[in-house]
């Protein structure tokens, strides 16, 4: 990858080949929407099969060594909206937003960024849009050299302050003006207001308060409203997870980024429930394990950087979170992949006090053995071991029931996806049909993530080569996403296969005829070698294996 790429050039080619579109783009797009085409719907398919495969049907041993209990779920995006008042979205899942009132442009606080001084007892500020305040200063202070060209009073007054002072719209004090800072704009912005991010919809035909509903901004919620379910029908025994793959949607008041911060996305999630006493040996393992997993799929180990987040970034759920931060290529700091969170009790104890229902755990198996240690000394006497028993129930029971924690890991399948994207796009030389060097964009992709595993090729179409790759295609086809390819020189089918990643390209050639040999050619080292084609499939099922 690339340190830094041209974003927009890196989204034209993504659109050219078919990995990802601007969602309705005949009718000019929509803001924070987009559609996988045909390239991009095997990669994302890809990327959540494998996550499936690694995570849910055959995790890694615990810490322990054991093996781990994680089970399914698919639940409904839109469900009771008292799911969303106890897990706090309905009043807390909000940005701090300024509006401008002159031309109504709506912008997050924390991104609008002021140069403000009191010149001649007048305040004065200026403000641009920008991430953090390190990338705000310099374009504040181009924007004021800009101003004062144009003999503009702001301008100059600020030009000629002997200390400017910095501040975001969230932090900017109350007396202090607050210009707009789109380009051409001299409205003036509101305090700070929350904009809640869920999506609103009504269930039936009224369009009441009592109909309305939410768009699920998260996965995880549909895990926890039905842990109880999944308890009584599977007859889990603590520590055990439940994953979750499916759609989330959020009204984000800035998508950028190309798909990195979309209104609707995928999210892939576990919730890993365990005793309080073990919590954090399963958030270390969490953490660890999910940060291997992207390495294992191809991300350098360079380009991941596990973050803990610090106390005042913590969710208001959360007593503990690591993001897997990804260098991102369109941005100077990494940036979140996935959050790993120890979320303790909070959203079990606060769907049991909304909905009433008892979501304790009861450790069945630990009070048995300690009534078992216990009632021996009693055996004897039936009177006596009641009466113990009793006592038991009474001082010792508790300790076997209790709300279980829960650590979260939290991944976005469509900024794993964009990330794979971003690591994968290499521009390097290999030798065209004539072996002159020529530059080839090939995307590196990671044989189980790669759209099309392999592509089979007649040399020519003549002297039964064609028939021939395609029974080799046809015999691969129920087992893998292979493409048959017969038009064009080779070197150009190589390069069209480069470019949509596929690991291996099969040619069927003279000697093929004759022996029974195929030529494998490797993606990445541009190697060619020739195997019996019966051995193919084995070949393939090498690469693609997940262990
Ligand atoms: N249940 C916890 C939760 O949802 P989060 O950090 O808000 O935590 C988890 O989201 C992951 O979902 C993120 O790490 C990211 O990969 C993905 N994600 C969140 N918002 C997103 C957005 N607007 N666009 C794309 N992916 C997003």
């Amino acid at each position: 990858m690339p340190t830094k790429l041209d974003m927009a050039k890196f989204a034209k080619f993504c659109k050219d080949m078919g990995f990802v579109f601007q969602s309705s783009e005949i009718y000019g797009g929509i803001n924070g929407f987009w559609d996988y085409g045909p390239l991009g719907v095997e990669l994302k398919r890809n990327i959540k099969e494998a996550w499936w495969q690694d995570m849910v049907r055959n995790p890694p041993p615990g810490p322990d060594g054991q093996e781990i209990r994680m089970v399914g779920l698919d639940c409904s995006i839109i469900m009771n909206p008292n799911v969303w008042v106890a897990s706090g979205h309905v009043g807390g899942f909000s940005d701090p937003m300024v509006d401008c009132l002159k031309c109504k442009k709506r912008f997050r606080a924390d991104k609008v960024h002021f140069a403000c001084a009191v010149v001649d007892s007048a305040p004065h500020a200026i403000s641009v849009e920008a991430d953090n305040a390190t990338d705000a200063e310099p374009l504040l202070k181009e924007k004021i050299a800009k101003l004062d060209k144009k003999k503009h009073p702001v301008g100059r007054a600020l030009k000629a302050a002997a200390q400017l002072e910095y501040h975001s719209a969230t932090a900017l004090p109350a007396s202090w003006p607050r210009p707009c800072p789109a380009e051409d704009c001299d409205g003036t912005l509101t305090e700070p207001r929350a904009f809640n991010l869920m999506f609103e919809s009504h269930a039936g035909p009224i369009a009441s308060d009592e109909n309305k509903v939410y768009l699920r901004p998260e996965t995880a919620q549909g895990i926890f409203a039905n842990y109880k379910n999944v308890l009584d029908s599977s007859r889990l025994k603590l520590p055990f997870g439940i994953a979750q793959v499916g759609k989330a949607f959020r009204n984000e008041i800035n998508p950028r980024n190309f798909t990195f911060r979309s209104r609707e996305f995928e999210q892939m999630e576990i919730e890993f429930f365990c005793h309080p006493n073990e919590s954090r040996k399963w958030y270390e393992y969490w953490r660890d394990l999910r940060r291997q997993w992207y390495s294992r799929l191809g991300l350098k180990s360079e380009n991941l950087v596990p973050r803990e987040q610090g106390q005042e970034e913590l969710a208001h759920y959360s007593v503990g979170t690591t993001d897997i931060e990804y260098m991102f290529p369109f941005s100077d700091e990494p940036q979140e992949l996935e959050g790993v969170a120890h979320r303790g009790d909070f959203d079990l104890s606060a769907h049991s006090s909304r909905s009433g229902k008892d979501l304790k755990y009861f450790d069945e198996e630990g009070w048995n053995a300690l009534l078992q240690a216990r009632l021996e000394a009693f055996k004897d006497d039936k009177a006596k071991r009641e009466e113990e028993k009793k006592k038991l129930e009474k001082e010792e029971k508790a300790q076997f029931q209790f709300v279980p924690h829960v650590i979260e890991p939290s991944a976005g399948a469509d900024r794993f996806t964009l990330a794979v994207l971003c690591e994968a796009y290499t521009e390097d030389t290999a030798p065209d049909a004539k072996g002159n060097p020529e530059t080839r964009i090939v995307m590196k992709f990671h044989p189980r993530l790669a759209p099309i595993k392999a592509a089979i090729f007649p040399l020519v179409n003549k002297d039964g080569m064609d028939e021939e790759a395609k029974k080799l295609y046809r015999e691969l086809k129920p087992f893998f996403n292979v493409v048959y390819d017969q038009s064009g020189a080779i070197g150009r089918r190589y390069r069209r296969q480069d470019e949509a990643g596929t690991p291996f390209c099969i040619t069927v050639d003279g000697d093929t005829m004759k022996d029974g040999t195929v030529t494998i050619r490797d993606r990445d080292t541009l190697k060619q070698e020739r195997i019996p084609k019966s051995e193919v499939r084995k070949v393939l099922e090498k690469a693609l294996s997940p262990v």
